[in-house]
């Protein structure tokens, strides 16, 4: 049974009686239970203006302008007629599916393991609902990290009713191999009596979290024991993103689609958005961790699920990506702007440690979690009039900063400005 919708959507559905009786006694279930998140979008609307805004997990030079790569510029002025305005074959370019396949081979850390041709989706968001459409039912299992990116409960929990189980990702001081609560996790997998889902997300939205090398093996044979079938879903939306050395830097998609397909179908969601810093171009892939006919029905019910929500992804953006692709000189320019971020990286660190703020811990991605003793919500509200834009996240007496969008120069201001608030 679905829940009764919550106070903001029923305040649509009452202007919707009041104002228009036949939609509202139209709307489905689904359609009574919606409203839009007082989330990071709308926060992220909010600081639109301010000279610092680090709110939203995109990369720009820090004052409101992209780093586009040369490789996707130079597509766009110079895209072919048919490939930008004809439609694409349902489930993608088959040559953008086959490159990105190459991509994720590339990216495996022994030998690669068998993967179904990857499906193009309209973005990671898209993605991850084509996953959730073919594993989430209501009151399906889902594990969440804790914290993790709202917008999972809007797929998981509000589109398909599945049951979300926040599970605690870090604790609270490092153990000997890093700072993730794999005991609770395995708890968690533990306690399943059927069919579940995980989501990884690494490197993590909001923390910012990614495991040590050290970490890895604990993590797999937590996933490779669930006493259930699980599907793994591995958002990898900030892939590549890994500042610290001890970092384990690949995707945990190749070691968990080698596990025993009795019990785990490893998922993956990756894609051009953060990737090839292509935030617009809306192209992602859902690829399975399965070989040969497993592999191919996976594929197959991935496109059916494309086919019937976006049917196909546009030509434009997925000849931009694929002629991206075949750029050799992609791998430099990412490298370019992943050096800006993790300059940035350093700069916040050691900024956040001089002003002796409490931060959760991270070590990858664009985000950096900040404990604080007072409201995040007065003390977002108070740093906006200051042209300071954060993210509050008051379920964790935290605000979350994105350096994706902020000037290197720009940090220990940043930096200062929440240390006066925050006490
Ligand atoms: C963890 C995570 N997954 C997925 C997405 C969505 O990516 P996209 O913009 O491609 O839909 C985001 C975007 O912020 C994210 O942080």
């Amino acid at each position: 049974m679905r829940p009764p919708p919550s106070a903001a959507a029923q305040a649509l559905n009452d202007t919707l009686a009041r104002h228009h009786p036949a939609a509202a006694a139209c709307l489905s279930p689904l359609g009574r239970s919606l409203f839009f998140p007082r989330g990071i979008p709308s926060q992220s609307a909010e600081a639109r203006d301010c000279p610092i805004n680090a709110t939203i997990g995109q990369v720009t030079d820090g004052h409101g302008h992209a780093l586009a790569l040369p490789a996707i510029l130079s597509a766009l002025g110079g895209l072919d007629g048919d490939e930008a305005v004809l439609y694409t074959a349902q489930g993608g370019r088959r040559d953008l599916r086959e490159r990105w396949a190459a991509h994720i081979a590339a990216d495996a850390p022994g030998a690669p393991v068998d993967i179904s041709l990857p499906v193009v989706a309209a973005g990671l968001t898209h993605g991850l609902e084509l996953a959730a459409a073919l594993f989430a039912g209501p009151d399906t299992p889902v594990l969440l990290p804790d914290p993790f990116w709202g917008n999972y409960t809007a797929i998981f929990e509000r589109l398909h009713q599945a049951r979300v189980i926040p599970y605690p990702l870090v604790r609270d001081a490092r153990g000997p191999a890093g700072w993730l609560d794999v005991p609770a996790l395995r708890r968690a997998i533990g306690a399943l009596d059927r069919p579940a889902i995980l989501v990884m997300n690494f490197p993590s939205n909001p923390l910012g979290y990614s495991p040590t090398r050290d970490e890895v093996p604990e993590l797999v044979a937590a996933v490779a024991d669930s006493p259930q079938p699980l599907t793994v879903i591995c958002d990898d939306a900030y892939q590549g993103m890994w500042w610290e050395d001890e970092v384990y830097a690949h995707s945990l998609f190749h070691a968990l689609a080698g596990l025993d397909p009795a019990r785990v179908l490893a998922v993956k969601v990756d894609g051009a958005t953060k990737e090839l810093f292509y935030f617009g171009g809306r192209v992602a892939f859902l690829t399975f961790g399965a070989a040969g006919p497993a592999a191919q029905a996976l594929e197959e019910k991935g496109r059916a699920i494309a086919r019937a929500t976006v049917s196909v992804v546009s030509s434009t953006s997925q000849a931009v990506m694929a002629q991206a692709l075949a750029d050799p000189t992609l791998p430099a320019q990412q490298a370019t702007v992943r050096g800006h971020l993790l300059r940035r990286f350093q700069a916040l660190k050691r900024a956040l440690a001089d002003a002796g703020l409490q931060t959760l811990p991270f070590n990858s991605g664009m985000f950096a979690v900040v404990r604080v003793a007072r409201d995040p919500e007065e003390i977002r509200q108070a740093l906006l009039r200051e042209g300071v834009g954060v993210v509050a996240l008051p379920e964790i007496g935290a605000l979350r900063l994105s350096y994706g969008s902020v000037a290197t120069e720009d940090i220990p201001r940043l930096v200062q400005a929440i240390a006066r608030h925050a006490g």
